[in-house]
């Protein structure tokens, strides 16, 4: 089985998660993308849910499919956020940001009953930092966010797609800091939380009730 398969198992086995009348928070990335298609044919079966998109680009998937959409505007409490994740340790512990939608899905997250990540078995890994970790940092910050970090042992790079600086959502560019093995998780995303001029970090702790990694045709179900 491929890596996108076992994506799509994952979202298809966070199916169960989703109950009538919900308000969903819909993530950001290609296994989010798997969730969002199949909420779409539950949706075009009769059930009733309202989304609120993590990202542009997931709210212009869930528009197309004929989800019906409301915002944090009118809703404060989310039911349940399906989501994908770039690793995730044994703590469940998560970096996010790979595709660039770090602070709308933390925030999401945050207003979120239950977190429920679905992933493939590549995620998931016995300590987080093989992946960068992904920052959103206001721009005329980053050149003094980029130093901090260098002085904290961690290799920050500018995000470029398509030859320019990725923009993010809030209009923020993003620092992928590779810090190799990140030792203590929590210790580095409250320095990283009280530095001047970083928006958010990619590190997601105690925030996943819920993690569902695919392997072959296999689903694990994580809890913490
Ligand atoms: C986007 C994310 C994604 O959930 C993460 O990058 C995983 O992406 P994919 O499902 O495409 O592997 O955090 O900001």
């Amino acid at each position: 089985m491929g890596n996108d398969q076992e994506k799509e198992a994952a979202a298809r086995a966070s199916l169960q998660f989703i109950k009538d009348g919900q308000i969903v928070g819909l993530g950001t990335g290609s296994t989010a993308a798997h969730f969002i298609r199949l909420l779409g044919e539950k949706v075009r079966g009769g059930l009733r849910v309202r989304g609120i998109p993590t990202s542009e680009d997931s709210r212009r998937l869930a528009e197309s499919l004929s989800i019906p959409l409301t915002s944090l505007d009118e809703y404060q409490q989310i039911d349940v956020t399906v989501d994908g994740a770039d690793e995730v340790d044994p703590q469940l512990r998560l970096i996010k940001g790979g595709g660039g939608a770090l602070l709308r899905e933390k925030i999401i997250a945050s207003a979120s009953r239950k977190l429920v990540i679905v992933a493939d078995e590549s995620k998931r890994v016995p300590h987080l930092g093989k992946f960068p970790l992904p920052i959103e940092v206001i721009r005329f910050a980053q050149a003094l966010v980029a130093s901090k970090i260098e002085t904290l042992g961690g290799k920050p790079q500018l995000r470029i797609k398509s030859g320019a600086p990725f923009v993010t959502d809030e209009g923020n560019h993003i620092l992928d800091c590779n810090f190799g093995k990140i030792g203590d998780p929590s210790h580095l995303a409250r320095v990283l939380s009280d530095m001047p001029g970083v928006v958010e970090h990619g590190l997601f702790i105690g925030m996943a009730t819920t993690v569902l990694i695919a392997r072959g045709t296999e689903i694990i179900e994580l809890n913490p």
